[in-house]
């Protein structure tokens, strides 16, 4: 039997090459690989922690399925599924919650970090949030959870609660491990010096932006003093930044870069890296716009895909439920 393996992101906004670059695409190499019964879903109910409107909940939940399914997630090779259409996640969290040492929980990073970028919300679900996300894991045996490095503490207190629970009430649960993404950290257009993040959207360009808009941003992208067109993050970290994309998206070694483009200048190489990025997102932008347009085609999809993701969640919920000795 293959492996399980299983990642989501959450709904907050439209995603940028740094979530491509450093999870959806990998997300598809790994489907694709067929090494792995893979399960990849939208962390819908972790994105309630932050600020949001609900009248844009719906559509930012239905644009990133589009983005899932039009960037290659293929529901008849993946489950595909929305977490808050799976009441046992939040079940478990709950039971969860009941084994979880209030002092390991307080000492995840993240809930420092974002209750200092959001300090008018501190709420209680931004500081339990790493008990749903073991519970999005473990409720599907994940052996496998790809994330960037900002996740690793948070599945550290997965195992760590997997470990616990199984001691305690017997063998119910495996114990995930990450499975750390080999990408560049993007960083940002307009200032390379930054990680490239919706929190500044000035420096994002966005997989789903239009061609002109790509040509426009990536034209006004920051480049360093010098021509050369070489990978020097020190000395010429905009310039290291954009051949890190042209890298990845053709990919070319980075020295081959550097020698294609040997003597040209950075409007030269720029028009090129723009010429390159839309026709490698020109069939994901169709496809996204034909299920964009198609809302019916698209629910019927998110429905099969809560009707998987159940099936498997509410058996293992049954043994967790006979496990704690519950009626
Ligand atoms: P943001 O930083 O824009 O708020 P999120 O925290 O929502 O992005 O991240 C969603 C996913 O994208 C995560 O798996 C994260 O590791 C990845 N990611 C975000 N920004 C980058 C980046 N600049 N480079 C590589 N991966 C990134
Ligand atoms: N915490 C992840 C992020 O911010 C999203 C997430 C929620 C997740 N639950 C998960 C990722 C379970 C992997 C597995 O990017």
């Amino acid at each position: 039997m293959k492996p399980n393996l299983l990642s989501g992101i959450q709904p907050t906004g439209r995603l940028h090459l740094g979530n491509y670059l450093g999870a959806l695409d990998n997300f598809v190499k790994l489907q694709n690989s067929g090494r792995y019964n893979c399960f990849f879903f939208i962390a819908d109910l972790h994105s309630l922690t932050e600020d949001f409107k609900p009248k844009d909940k719906n559509q930012q939940i239905l644009n990133l399925m589009a983005d899932y399914l039009a960037a290659g997630l293929d529901p008849k090779k993946s489950t595909i599924f929305i977490q808050s259409q799976v009441s046992a996640n939040s079940e478990l969290a709950w039971i969860l919650n009941t084994i979880t040492p209030f002092g390991e929980l307080s000492r995840m990073t993240q809930f420092k970090d974002k209750s200092k970028d959001q300090a008018s919300n501190i709420n209680v679900g931004l500081f339990s949030y790493p008990i749903l996300m073991t519970a999005d894991v473990i409720l599907y045996d994940a052996h496998f959870v790809p994330v960037g490095e900002d996740q690793i503490q948070h599945l550290e207190l997965s195992r760590s609660l997997a470990r616990k629970f199984n001691k305690r009430f017997g063998k119910t649960f495996v114990e995930p491990q990450p499975l750390l993404t080999e990408v560049p950290r993007l960083m940002s257009l307009n200032n390379p010096s930054k990680k490239m993040s919706k929190s500044q959207p000035q420096g994002c360009l966005f997989i789903d932006d239009s061609p002109a808009i790509v040509k426009k941003k990536i034209m006004s992208a920051t480049t360093d003093s010098g021509k050369e067109i070489k990978y020097d993050l020190k000395k010429k970290a905009g310039i290291s930044n954009m051949i890190t994309i042209y890298a990845a998206l053709s990919e070319k070694s980075i020295k081959g870069i550097e020698k294609e483009f040997n003597g040209e200048s950075y409007a030269v190489f720029k028009k090129s890296l723009a010429k390159l990025i839309n026709k490698y997102f020109a069939d994901y932008l169709k496809k996204k716009k034909a299920l964009l347009a198609n809302p019916s085609k698209l629910k019927k999809i998110v429905n099969q895909g809560a009707k998987k993701a159940n099936k498997i969640a509410n058996s293992k919920m049954n043994k967790v439920r006979d496990h704690l000795g519950l009626l």
